[in-house]
């Protein structure tokens, strides 16, 4: 590798287009910002400088954990004006500039890494089928003599389809000089960084293989379009990888999961964040992940799970929610309806119908009756429930936090426990039954 290649991401755009007060390259698509992707796509080339102005400190707050040297552009006069900005920090710099545009978060470090190894001028380009938008890119003997923005274009122009992907890597001591002399006559008034390339000798274009790859997004169009692209790729690269997708039209995986083989994903499930889902288990039909983990073999069937660690042979749903926190361990089961939020369940614990477990540690072979809802919530704060090994609820309970119910005791159907339960005991806590014997309904009055 180049070791004296730095790299250039221009993201001090509004990105007007996309109609939003959100940055644009703070955009989520499948699991990252489109400057997350760009950041992705091109770690491992060089140390990586962030051209920004527009929400400035909200672009510099969501990769505080990146080594990125952040450069202000005050005023956004165009992405030549932008890359100006780094005239006076790279004086000294005597290496390769990789450029690449924070909106094109389809580029792969394949190709980066193409236009890095060059030894002269690289920029990468595509033949569009819909060049709507793109600068064209237009040779002569094989080399790019100049790139024309389409609102600049006559109409001949263009029909031009090869176009610019917005990715360049030049000489920097080569480009610094055009950069400083760029004006801005042009149809938008702004500083092109493309007009460099009018002055630029031996510049190569590298044709992408698939178009997509250069897809800048500018509009919400374009955003949904390159997420389309960028899910297909990522259930292509788990399928190759022995994951089965029973149907990749109704499934979407983000960036950031992790599958191993063997896994299979049922029709319409969503997995998202840092889902990370062990050999053998079956998610959906119907199922949300996020930041979750999921053991071997489980099941999680019609159900959402939230940042929660779920162990193996585990059987979800169908219909459960486990919320935040929530840690279940193998074998356990948590059936239709059930409400599950910052719990620890103990091995074997089982719940399987129409229940509500808040704040709650339950230990080893639980079994929560139909209907046990814990009330967690005083109206103040939440409070913490404890059920010890072996302890069974009966239907209809509720459990009045804090609470603990000690080991193998029993909760008596239809009981509102407000009180601990000590070990190996019963409690029941409800009216007794009375029954009137012989009891005859008092005869109606006869209506007049
Ligand atoms: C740009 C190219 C066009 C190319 C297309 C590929 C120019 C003049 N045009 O057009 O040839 O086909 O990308 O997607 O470069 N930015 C700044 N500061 C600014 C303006 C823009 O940092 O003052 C950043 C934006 O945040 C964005 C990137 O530069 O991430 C590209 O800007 P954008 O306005 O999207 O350029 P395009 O019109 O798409
Ligand atoms: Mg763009």
């Amino acid at each position: 590798m180049n070791h004296t290649t730095k790299i250039a991401i221009l993201a001090a755009g509004k990105g007007t287009r996309m109609r939003s007060p959100l940055a644009k390259v703070l955009h989520p698509v499948l699991g990252r910002t489109l400057f997350g992707h760009v950041l992705a796509a091109c770690r491992g080339l060089g140390d990586v400088y962030g051209i920004i102005g527009h929400q400035a400190e909200q672009v510099k707050a969501a990769f505080t954990d990146e080594a990125i040297t952040w450069i202000y552009q005050y005023q956004q006069k165009g992405t030549g004006h932008a890359l100006q900005q780094l005239l006076e920090p790279l004086c000294d710099f005597k290496g390769r500039l990789l450029v690449i545009n924070g909106d094109a978060p389809l580029i792969t470090t394949v190709m980066l890494e193409k236009l890095v190894a060059a030894d002269t001028t690289t920029l990468l380009t595509a033949n569009l089928p819909d060049p709507k938008g793109y600068g064209r890119v237009f040779c002569e003997n094989g080399y790019v003599q100049k790139i024309i923005e389409e609102r600049d274009c006559t109409a001949e122009q263009r029909q031009h389809q090869l176009c610019n992907g917005g990715v360049y890597c030049f000489d920097w001591p080569i480009v610094a000089p055009l950069l400083a002399a760029l004006d801005a006559n042009n149809a938008q008034g702004e500083y092109y960084l493309t007009d460099v390339f009018k002055s630029l000798q031996g510049v190569q274009s590298v044709e992408v293989a698939d178009w997509h790859e250069v897809l800048g997004v500018n509009d919400r169009l374009q955003l949904s379009q390159a997420g389309q692209v960028l899910n297909q790729r990522i259930l292509d690269q788990w399928l190759y990888a022995g994951v089965t997708i029973v149907d990749p039209a109704t499934t979407t995986i983000e960036a950031t999961v992790a599958l191993a083989a063997e896994v299979v994903i049922e029709p319409g499930s969503h997995l998202r964040g840092a889902t990370r889902i062990a050999a053998g288990a079956v998610i959906g039909p119907g199922s949300l992940l996020v930041n979750s983990q999921i053991g071997a073999r489980t099941e999680v069937l019609y159900s959402v799970v939230r940042d929660s660690q779920i162990g193996a042979d585990v059987i979800v749903g169908p219909y459960a929610h486990i919320r935040a926190g929530s840690q279940i361990a193998d074998q356990c089961r948590i059936g239709n309806f059930v409400e599950i939020k910052n719990t620890v369940m103990g091995e074997k614990t089982k719940c399987a119908h129409l229940s509500y477990l808040g704040d709650s540690t339950l230990g080893q072979g639980v079994n929560i009756g139909a209907g046990t809802i814990t009330a967690n919530y005083d109206g103040f704060q939440k409070n913490q429930t404890v059920l010890e090994d072996g302890v069974s609820t009966g239907a209809n309970s509720v459990l009045f936090a804090p609470l603990t119910v000690g080991e193998d005791s029993v909760i008596a159907a239809g009981s509102v426990i407000t009180e601990d339960v000590p070990p190996q005991s019963l409690a029941i806590a409800r009216s007794r039954q009375q029954i009137k014997e012989n009891w005859q309904p008092k005869p109606r009055p006869v209506k007049p």
